[in-house]
């Protein structure tokens, strides 16, 4: 059985992201996704929400499970038995970003092969960063993230609309 991980941060988890989730969920049997917890961070959302969000977006879909990390990714990868970490690239400073992170994992793990997934061009703009900018600003985010996204920011006063 093949299985990738896909890791990040997801503060919030964009459109951009669960995009790229469901087609990297149709290219391997498993899909974990890996929610990096950064205690030098202070995230907009806590570990538990991040990963409560993603279960329920990714819900109607078998092969996906959402779980948090600590440390290094490869460790992750080694404990969830994967083939491979599935990245995504919206542009080439992503790639310039990416390329030596990838080069590193594999150097700590051989295990750790590291597959880039072009995003798609309509996705390319979004960030969890620029998403967290917006809301600084009160700015309309609708598109940025997923309804279940929006809905729980609307149920903690996050967004207000
Ligand atoms: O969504 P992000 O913030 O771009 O995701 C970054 C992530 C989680 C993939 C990366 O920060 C990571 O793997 N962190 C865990 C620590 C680690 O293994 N670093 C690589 C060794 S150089």
């Amino acid at each position: 059985m093949s299985t990738a991980v896909f890791p990040g941060s997801f503060d919030p988890v964009t459109t951009g992201h669960v995009d790229l989730i469901r087609r990297a969920s149709r290219m391997f049997d498993r899909l974990v996704v890996g929610v990096l917890v950064n205690s030098a961070k202070q995230p907009l959302f806590s570990k538990e929400e991040r990963v409560a969000m993603l279960r329920e977006i990714t819900a109607d879909q078998d092969n996906i499970e959402v779980s948090s990390f600590e440390g290094l990714l490869v460790d992750f990868v080694k404990e969830k038995h994967a083939d491979a970490i599935v990245r995504g690239l919206r542009t080439p400073g992503d790639f310039e970003y990416e390329l030596p992170l990838a080069q590193a994992n594999h150097k700590l793990s051989v295990q750790a092969d590291t597959i880039f997934l072009a995003s798609a061009p309509e996705y390319s703009y979004i960030s969890s960063s620029a998403v967290r900018e917006l809301l600084r600003y009160q700015a309309d985010i609708s598109g940025y993230v997923p309804e279940t996204v929006l809905r729980y920011m609307r149920e903690h006063g996050v967004v207000s609309n």
